[in-house]
């Protein structure tokens, strides 16, 4: 029986990208989190390398400057090729989705989307830089704690736990977070069930180092299909110099035949090798029916897990800091299904809907209906959130358009535009970190803002929107208001709400604000 038990307000179960990156988000509200991980360390093999410049966003609006996660450098594109080897036949470059023809990742355009570009920044560099901020956040991060069971009632969830030693102890929260990846023993003991296409492929992989081959990874192509009558594989060539081989399952019935197969895929077994370690990973697409689960469906306000991806974990974890804070009420934390779970649906769907992998699907499976491709820039910057927590959202909208396409719509993410402030010129995206914005051209909005103060408790920062000629965006253009129209943007970034002129008392704007803070 367990015999010590701790009290948190906010579980964390699982130190991958989406566990760090909640806690560091509840870490910046200062919300009492502890995080719980089975592996005693991070995992050595590098996994994600490219981020998008939306994930950047998001590291640059929870804290992370450019000198901790860099941007990749203006010429640094997402390349890849069909080659028979490494210094063998290239055959062809291969755009990186059907839409984006040029093959650079789609990051070209006369339209800047974004103050930032992706990173390429290993997993495993990656996972330790969110955990030391984690830490210095006051986030209680526990190494080699494994949750085994789990229970809910109306007041809390107890997670049962087991330390490295494998004495077991309990810890009381408020609301647990399961950020335990595709195999989520959270998700089981809940019994969420899972839909969609199911497993795709299963790989597997080694890491190794092989200097001599450099010269042939300074044309900039970083990704290889490698194509030979009896080798099918996949060679990845990571910025720091160490290279991965994905190999299918079938082939790779070893470590000794892994190991063997890295010459034929460079194409030489003239060079040094030097072999870092073995990993294998399914490719599956498999959504959860429900992105989060509560003790009782009576209970007035149910103590509930969240299952969240990493750009999950930044629309969940502001809402978790104002309800366990007790400015908002949990139905606030209803909107992370209804906008989240829809995003994910798209995303799946989009697989099967780009080249790339219609090749990796063994059968069409259940789901045959042909899903229509949509632009990479509209899949990054463009999706559109809905819930009872956004105002003036309309059935008719597009589930993803290219930021150029949106005007400020309710429930799409808040636009870059380049502003003056104190003399400098920043982009409206670095607003969006903590708090709620308003922004407006208009000063009235400042008096609106205050007198909402007597009857809404939330944290809500004015900008005054200045901008200087000339432009490639106008905010009012971009933002779809008038000069004296105001948007407010939720601290992820996303538009909750938009007034086109100016309103004759603070009474909209405090019913706004209640409606988009509570949800109710
Ligand atoms: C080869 C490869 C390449 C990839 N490339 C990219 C890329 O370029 N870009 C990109 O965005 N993504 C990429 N990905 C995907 C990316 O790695 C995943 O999306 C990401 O790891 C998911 O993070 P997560 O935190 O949700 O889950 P995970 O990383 O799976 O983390 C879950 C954590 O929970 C822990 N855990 C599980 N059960 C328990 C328990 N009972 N108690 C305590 N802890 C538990 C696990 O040990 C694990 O550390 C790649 C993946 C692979 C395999
Ligand atoms: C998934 O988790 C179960 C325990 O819940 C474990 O037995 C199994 O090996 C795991 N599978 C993978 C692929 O990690
Ligand atoms: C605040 O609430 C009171 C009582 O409901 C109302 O009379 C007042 O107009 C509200 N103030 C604003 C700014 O909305």
């Amino acid at each position: 029986m367990p015999t010590t038990q701790k009290d948190t307000s906010i579980l964390i179960v699982g130190a991958g990208l989406s566990g760090l990156t909640t806690a560091v988000c509840l870490g910046r509200y200062k919300i009492p989190t502890i995080v719980i991980e089975k592996r005693l360390d991070f995992l050595s093999h590098p996994r994600a390398d490219g981020f998008t410049p939306r994930t950047v966003e998001i590291f640059r609006s929870i804290g992370f400057p450019a000198s901790v996660i860099p941007e990749r450098p203006e010429e640094f594109k997402l390349r890849r090729a069909r080659v028979h080897s490494l210094i063998g036949q290239w055959f062809e470059e291969i755009p990186w989705s059907a839409l984006d023809k040029k093959g650079n990742g789609g990051s070209e355009s006369a339209v800047e989307y974004s103050p930032y570009r992706g990173s390429f920044t290993p997993q495993d560099v990656l996972e330790p830089i969110l955990c030391k901020r984690a830490l210095d956040l006051g986030v209680d991060v526990r190494m080699g704690f494994q949750l085994v069971d789990l229970r809910m009632d109306e007041s809390s969830v107890t997670a049962v736990v087991s330390d490295p030693g494998r004495e077991k102890f309990e810890i009381k929260a408020k609301y647990l977070v399961a950020a335990d990846g595709h195999n989520s023993t959270v998700r089981k003991i809940l019994d969420i069930s899972r839909s969609g296409h199911g497993h795709i492929s299963s790989i597997k992989s080694v890491l190794f180092r092989a200097p001599e081959v450099n010269p042939y990874l300074q044309k900039g192509i970083t990704q290889f299909i490698i194509d030979q009558a009896d080798l099918k594989a996949f060679l990845i060539a990571y910025r720091d110099g160490r290279l991965v081989l994905h190999l299918p399952t079938e082939l790779a019935t070893s470590e000794g035949v892994q190991r063997a197969l890295i010459p034929k895929a460079l194409g030489t077994s003239d060079v040094n090798v030097e072999v870092l370690g073995y990993s294998q990973w399914d490719m599956s697409a498999l959504i959860s029916k429900k992105f989060s689960s509560a003790g009782h469906s009576s209970s007035e306000t149910p103590h509930t897990a969240y299952l969240p991806t990493e750009e999950g974990a930044h629309n969940l974890a502001w809402k978790l800091a104002l309800v366990v804070s007790g400015i908002s009420k949990p139905a606030l934390l209803d909107t992370y299904d209804a906008e989240r779970r829809t995003v994910a649906w798209l995303r799946h769907d989009q697989i099967f809907a780009r080249s790339d992998y219609k090749t990796l699907q063994k059968d069409k499976g259940a789901d045959d209906k042909p899903h229509v491709a949509i632009e990479d820039m509209a899949m990054e910057f463009g999706e559109l959130y809905q819930s009872r927590g956004i105002i003036g959202i309309d059935g008719s909208f597009s589930p993803a358009k290219r930021p150029d396409e949106w005007a400020g719509q309710p429930g799409t993410r808040a636009p870059h535009v380049w502003i003056q402030r104190g003399g400098k010129t920043i982009s409206t995206i670095d607003l969006f970190c903590e708090n709620w914005v308003i922004l407006s051209q208009d000063l009235t909005w400042k008096d609106l803002l205050n007198k909402t103060k007597e009857n809404v408790s939330v944290d809500v920062v004015f900008e005054e929107v200045i901008q200087n000629e000339p432009v490639p965006f106008s905010f009012e253009e971009a933002f779809g208001v008038t000069p004296n129209g105001a948007s407010l943007v939720r601290p992820d970034g996303y538009i909750a709400w938009r007034c086109a002129t100016l309103p004759g008392d603070a009474n909209d704007l405090t019913k706004a604000l209640k409606q988009v803070v509570f949800a109710l």
